[in-house]
């Protein structure tokens, strides 16, 4: 072994010690400010903790391990790194200097083999600039000033001509967009986030994730049990207690309502409301409040949801709805003379585009509404994502797709990224797949008349009236 040689950077950071040190130590997040960094994954489960290990593949070809040998929270990482090319020691100093001033410290010492040693003593200045650009992105990952990417023409025209765009759902348009992305340092400690359909598929991935990020989260879910298991999970995965479970059957406008109630007594502000729960129904049923399901789950329910809890969402200044459609909406325009699928042939895949489409013209309409009151609201899709939801509605399509599926959180990030990070904060009314702004149509065919617009506003507000005064009958009743 040569002799050791030793890098040490400092930059300051406008973020809270606590901030700063929570997205440093989820050390795979090394690929998001390190541009030598090509990929890198967890090894093991669970929060960063003593014994944590990540895979961090360089772009020149070569992987390090990095295992947590030290931890002390919110003041100093200490990490081995092996490679075969070197051995390291890595220390990572934090120091609030103010309540929103940070000085990090980074201090890495080498040992190469003999048979490198030579290279290392003729590149030394190599080695240098390698840790001064790292030590650079970080500082501008965590001031995350970045504003919000603008639509792309090139990709707009693609989505017009469909296997151009459609390829964007797959695995592969989630790794091909991810390498122009900007860093997610947002820190969501303190803050309320309400994610539907939380125990399964996107939504149990986007929980995982808002989690990690410290947000204090409310999981809404129908099944008691299914939703225990998943907050346990999600303790286990991200370290994370403050998780609170309300059951609510998205679909009977009266839980809805008794949620919406519940939610609203306690006052408790919302940061963020991620209209997630979904489900795609082959049969025509009506619910027992003789509501088409379809409509009923995916349209009138996050419709009510939102609008009743809107004051909570005001009460923060800034919070954020993140309403999940799916490119099913591209193939439908809204038909407000049937938003219940009662004429024709009942097709499930068109009732579900339906509604998603009218999701859509929800999302438009609250963004140009509630702009004045600090409300951001976007619609995403998560393309085409391996979930329980796909795999049992869907089994001929998840059959043929499976190996170009993304993972549940491939399909979530965007949702996440909507949620939390600041420059998506900057933006309101619109569409996005893989952090990646996306026209609401690809066909004239599917855009609603002003009239249309109104009309379809108008039911969903009488429908909502009409839910509340029922459902509270029923309370004075029983
Ligand atoms: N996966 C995709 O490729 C894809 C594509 C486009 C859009 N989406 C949309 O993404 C969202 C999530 O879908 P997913 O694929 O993750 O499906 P999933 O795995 O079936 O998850 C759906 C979630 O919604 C919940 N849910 C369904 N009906 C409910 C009800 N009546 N009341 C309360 N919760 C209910 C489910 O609860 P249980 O666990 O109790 O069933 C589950 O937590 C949906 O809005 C879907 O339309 C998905």
């Amino acid at each position: 072994m040569s002799d050791p040689f030793v890098l040490d950077e400092s930059v300051t950071v406008t973020r809270p010690v606590a901030q700063a040190f929570a997205y440093v130590s989820v050390f795979s997040r090394i690929e998001e400010w390190d541009p030598a960094v090509a990929r890198a994954s967890s090894l093991t489960a669970g929060p960063p903790a003593v014994g944590s290990e990540f895979l961090v593949e360089m772009k020149l070809g070569f992987s390090l391990r990095y295992r947590i040998e030290e931890l002390d929270p919110d003041r100093r990482v200490l990490m081995s790194v092996e490679s075969r090319l070197f051995s390291a020691r890595e220390e990572i100093l934090f120091e609030a200097l103010s309540d929103t001033e940070t000085a990090i410290r980074y201090i890495a010492s080498f040992q190469f083999p003999s048979s490198l040693a030579l290279a290392n003593k003729l590149y030394p200045s190599a080695m240098m600039k390698v840790g001064k650009s790292a030590m650079k992105g970080l500082k501008t990952a965590l001031e995350d000033e970045y504003k919000p990417p603008p639509m792309s023409r090139a990709k707009a025209l693609a989505d017009q001509w469909i296997l151009p765009g459609i390829w964007r759902f797959t695995r592969l348009g989630f790794r091909a967009s991810r390498k122009s992305w900007k860093p997610m340092s947002a820190w969501l400690g303190g803050q309320h986030i309400i994610v539907t359909g939380a125990t399964s598929g996107v939504g149990q991935a986007a929980a995982t994730s808002l989690a990690l990020m410290g947000a204090s989260l409310t999981l809404v879910a129908r099944n008691p049990q299914k939703a225990q298991a998943v907050v346990d999970q999600l303790y286990r995965a991200t370290g994370n207690k403050e998780i609170a479970v309300e059951i609510c059957d998205m679909s009977l406008m009266s839980d809805v309502h008794a949620l919406a109630d519940r939610l609203l007594s306690t006052g408790r502000p919302i940061d963020a409301l991620v209209n997630n729960a979904g489900a795609l129904f082959t049969q025509r049923t009506e619910t027992p409040e003789g509501l088409e399901q379809s409509f009923a789950l995916l349209l009138l329910a996050p419709y009510i949801l939102t609008e009743r809890v809107k004051p909570l969402l005001a009460s923060t200044g800034n919070a954020r709805v993140v309403n999940i459609t799916s490119g099913g909406m591209y193939t439908q325009k809204i038909r407000v003379d049937d938003l219940q699928s009662v004429q024709g042939k009942y097709a499930g895949a068109t009732a579900y585009a339906r509604a998603k489409r009218g999701m859509m013209i929800v999302t438009e309409e609250w963004a140009s509404r509630w702009h004045n009151e600090g409300i951001a609201v976007n619609a995403m899709h998560p393309g085409w994502a391996d979930t329980p939801g796909v795999e049992s509605s869907l089994p001929g399509f998840y059959r043929l797709t499976r190996p170009l599926l993304r993972t549940p959180h491939e399909g979530a990030d965007t949702a996440v990224w909507l949620a939390a990070s600041a420059e998506a904060g900057k933006v309101s009314g619109k569409l996005w797949l893989d952090r990646e702004q996306h026209p609401a149509h690809l066909s004239a065919r599917t855009k609603e008349t002003p009239e249309e617009r109104q009309q379809l506003l108008e039911q969903l507000q009488q429908l909502m009236s009409e839910t509340r005064r029922a459902s509270r009958d029923e309370q004075l009743q029983g």
